[in-house]
């Protein structure tokens, strides 16, 4: 990705250089990419002559989902692929078309055939063309799309994009992505999208009364801090983006145990999702009024750690009652989610990867989101299915409120018996929001375990397509 997260160098943001050139608008000389599902497959033989056919014949090629065909000239060189299409659901995932940026050899390439979505396919190349190149150097001659007719290039380089600074921002490990350099990516967003910034560091963090994310971060070396941006018009609809910027999770005194703690690197991954979605909103030039909230800390141990049992003051005026530091997600949101709610916003979002109940809930693949606005679960999920980017409703089930009682505080920021930790986790944040007219909070893995197509193994984006995709319809 070539990516540039560090301060000095924040003039082009995310991997600008690489991805771009997944997606070129026209070629002289492109290779066709024939996509055929099984029932068109002789059709395309008959068109294609006697030579093809044989060959197709030859490897048994009946077009099932993602088999791939290179098909040479007389004089060995490439004229074309044959790309399978299957013939089930499953099988013709646009996303699918992904594999086709990872299994071709270099060179231009061109979609035609039965193009389903091109611009999901289109997005699909340029996702699965991501490679993560910090620190270790990797295929520099990737296959390149010629963008299928119709579409346009900045708003599928734009999703791209986005998804590449998410997974780029998790992926990079912890001693390259603290708090400081998590505020240097930052700002570097902010400038590049000409908007305004604040950083509130350190100790000011209790004078300017965030004292849950002073506490959950003053352990760590890195100072804690809370980055905002806002970005548009004043006078535009006000959109409030959360995100939980836990630079790495030791689980604090609560430490985590045996490999609990391996991927905690991916803890800032709801910093880096909204991040991701600001940049789209801001390229969209979206005309809401924005403003992007990141607690960024680290949940460090050391002699001043916060305590299982210590209660904090929080900036809402609720004092919480700490039952496992290792709960430290919810306790940085709690107060950003106060400060976003100040503005009255007519729209609040978080994303965190916030609970493990959530993981377990629903896998790896898909995330589940809260929400008291019911009119904004039909858009969501509307958009979240077109978009092919699936989330998916959990209930804000009040009667766990339950679960959250305190004897010594207002409230117990976690719950005692683990039922629905996911839920929970979600109805604690949601004290905090009061005023915004629409809240919806995401619990987001921000991992892919397994290799897929559009993305192997690391740092992966959840929703942020799928809301971008509501938000434009809302707003745009
Ligand atoms: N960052 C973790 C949640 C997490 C763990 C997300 C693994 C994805 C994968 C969070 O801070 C945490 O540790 N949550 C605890 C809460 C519990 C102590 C109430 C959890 O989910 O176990
Ligand atoms: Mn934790
Ligand atoms: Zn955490």
């Amino acid at each position: 990705m070539g990516v540039i997260l560090i301060k000095e160098t924040t003039s082009s943001i995310c991997g600008e250089n690489h991805l771009s050139s997944s997606i070129i608008s026209s070629s002289s000389n492109a290779t066709p990419i024939h996509l055929v599902s099984p029932s068109h497959l002789d059709a395309l033989k008959l068109e294609l002559g006697g030579r093809v056919s044989a060959w197709l014949e030859t490897k048994n090629f009946t077009a099932k989902g993602r088999q791939c065909e290179l098909i040479c000239d007389a004089d060995g060189k490439l004229e074309r692929v044959i790309f399978g299409l299957g013939k089930d659901e499953l099988e013709r995932l646009p996303m699918l078309h992904a594999s086709l940026a990872q299994q071709l050899p270099a060179g231009d390439y061109q979609l035609e055939g039965e193009i389903l979505n091109a611009k999901l396919a289109a997005i699909a190349w340029g996702l699965g063309s991501y490679q993560f190149n910090r620190y270790k150097k990797m295929r520099d001659d990737l296959p390149k799309l010629v963008l299928p007719e119709g579409l346009d290039i900045a708003e599928i380089e734009r999703e791209i994009k986005a998804t590449a600074l998410v997974r780029d921002l998790i992926n990079t490990p912890t001693n390259d992505m603290g708090p400081e350099q998590l505020e240097a990516a930052f700002i570097g967003l902010a400038e590049a999208g000409g908007a305004v910034y604040n950083v509130i560091k350190g100790d000011d963090l209790l004078s300017k009364n965030f004292p849950m994310i002073h506490a959950v971060g003053r352990a760590s070396a890195d100072a804690p801090r809370l980055l905002e941006l806002n970005w548009g018009d004043e006078n535009h609809p006000k959109l409030t983006l959360v995100g939980k910027g836990v630079c790495f999770d030791t689980g604090g005194l609560n430490i985590k145990t045996g490999n609990f703690m391996t991927l905690m690197k991916k803890d800032m991954g709801g910093a880096a999702h909204v991040m991701g979605l600001a940049q789209m909103i801001m390229d969209a030039k979206m005309p809401v009024s924005l403003q992007v909230l990141v607690p960024a800390v680290e949940n460090a141990i050391s002699s001043n750690a916060f305590r299982p049992g210590d209660v904090l003051q929080s900036r809402k005026g609720i004092s919480v009652e700490i039952s496992n530091t290792d709960a430290e997600g919810r306790l940085v949101l709690g107060d950003a989610l106060a400060y976003g709610d100040e503005r009255n916003p007519d729209m609040m979002i978080d994303f965190a990867t916030l609970t493990g109940a959530a993981r377990v809930a629903l896998g790896p693949d898909i995330s589940p989101f809260f929400t008291n606005d019911e009119t904004l679960v039909a858009d969501v999920m509307a958009a979240s299915m077109s978009e092919h980017d699936p989330i998916w409703q959990m209930p804000l089930w009040a009667p766990y409120h339950k679960y959250l009682k305190s004897k010594v505080a207002d409230i117990n920021h976690a719950g005692a018996t683990g039922f629905a930790g996911a839920v929970t986790a979600a109805l604690f944040l949601d004290k905090f929001v009061e005023n915004a007219n629409s809240y919806m909070h995401l619990d987001v893995y921000g991992w892919q375990p397994d290799n897929k197509p559009w993305c192997s193994i690391g740092g992966e984006a959840f929703g942020i397509r799928a809301v971008f995709a509501m938000l434009q319809h809302r707003y745009g």
